[in-house]
């Protein structure tokens, strides 16, 4: 794709002139955008580039082992993977409301990014994988008033104190924009194909408290749906699917038993960009499978329901 092309040329050019001789530190999330940001980094300053992963304990199943062996052993890339899972869980203890979670792990990722700045002697500048539309919709709804509907933590700025300057190549991109570059880069298929994964990960899918015992249940039951979804070769029809657990236990029967377990919702969208969407619709055949999937599979669970929602006036995620 020549555009694309294009694009890396220039940016390569313009990350080269803003960093100088400067040190960089880049958090990845797991996600597409922060992959291809650090890719296309390190292509333009090297050495420059320290790549942070932070594991927040909020990840899906398997997924921190993933992205270490992308950037360690396919890449040739740098990481360093920081386990901060007790560190996040502990503050996030006792944290129900929506804002607040994503306030926490904003902080937490900071105060983190900080201290592996330290240890590699300093770094100048922090960089981001955020898009077009984490930049529109911090700040306004798309048709709507000024308000804001959730405060994505990449956006707005750093703390004064950080002292380090935000280095965000992907600015003025979207989404399929992203993983052409992506492509362009050399990215795994299944690393540019992957459905958006939010920021505060898990938190936000497990509404009300999050423990340890929620999200263990909460990653099989999400890991058996992607598995599905991949099966039945629907996955890059959908712009993203996942699980949730809601807070609720309700009554079922197994054999000859009563059950009082938690309800899982599934959610998928079709999106072109995230600011709008509409709910995927599934044949109930295949529904029906998924939720019998899960509940046999899934110790903690005896409900599963579909989200039916679109965006207005649903948003993606439930938090
Ligand atoms: P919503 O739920 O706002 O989601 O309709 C739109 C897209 O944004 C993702 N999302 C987030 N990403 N930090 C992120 O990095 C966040 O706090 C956050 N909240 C939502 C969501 O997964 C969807 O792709």
């Amino acid at each position: 794709d020549w555009t694309m092309r294009a694009f890396r040329e220039e940016e390569i050019a313009k990350i080269r002139q803003q960093v100088g001789k400067g040190k960089v530190i880049c958090g990845l999330s797991g996600g597409v955008d922060s992959a291809v940001a650090a890719v296309l980094i390190h292509e333009a300053i090297g050495d420059q580039l320290t790549c942070v992963f932070v594991d927040h304990g909020l990840m899906r199943l398997n997924e921190a082992e993933q992205v270490v062996d992308l950037f360690r052993h396919h890449y040739n890339i740098p990481l360093v993977h920081v386990d901060a899972s007790k560190q996040f869980l502990g503050e996030l203890e006792g944290v129900t409301d929506p804002e607040a979670k994503r306030k926490t792990i904003g902080r937490l990722f900071i105060e983190v990014f900080e201290q592996e700045a330290k240890k590699i002697g300093g770094a100048d500048f922090l960089a981001q994988g955020t898009l077009y539309p984490d930049v529109i919709e911090s700040v306004s709804f798309t048709g709507g008033p000024s308000v804001t509907i959730k405060s994505h933590h990449n956006v707005g700025g750093l703390p004064e104190r950080m002292n380090m300057k935000l280095v965000e190549p992907l600015r003025e991109l979207f989404k399929d924009e992203v993983r052409k570059l992506g492509r362009e880069l050399g990215l795994p298929e299944i690393f540019v194909g992957r459905h958006p994964f939010p920021g505060p990960g898990l938190a936000i899918r497990c509404p009300g408290d999050i423990t340890r015992d929620k999200l263990d249940i909460l990653r099989k039951a999400d890991a058996v749906y992607i598995d599905q979804i991949r099966k039945h070769g629907l996955y890059d029809e959908i712009w993203q699917a996942f699980a949730v657990l809601l807070p609720v236990k309700t009554v079922g029967v197994m054999g000859d038993g009563r059950t009082y377990d938690y309800v899982v919702g599934l959610r998928a969208v079709t999106s072109t960009d995230g600011m709008t969407a509409d709910f995927y619709q599934f044949d109930m055949k295949f529904l029906g499978e998924t939720a019998t999937r899960i509940i046999n599979e899934v110790k903690g669970v005896n409900r599963v329901v579909y989200d039916v929602t679109s965006k207005p006036p649903g948003t993606i995620e439930w938090e």
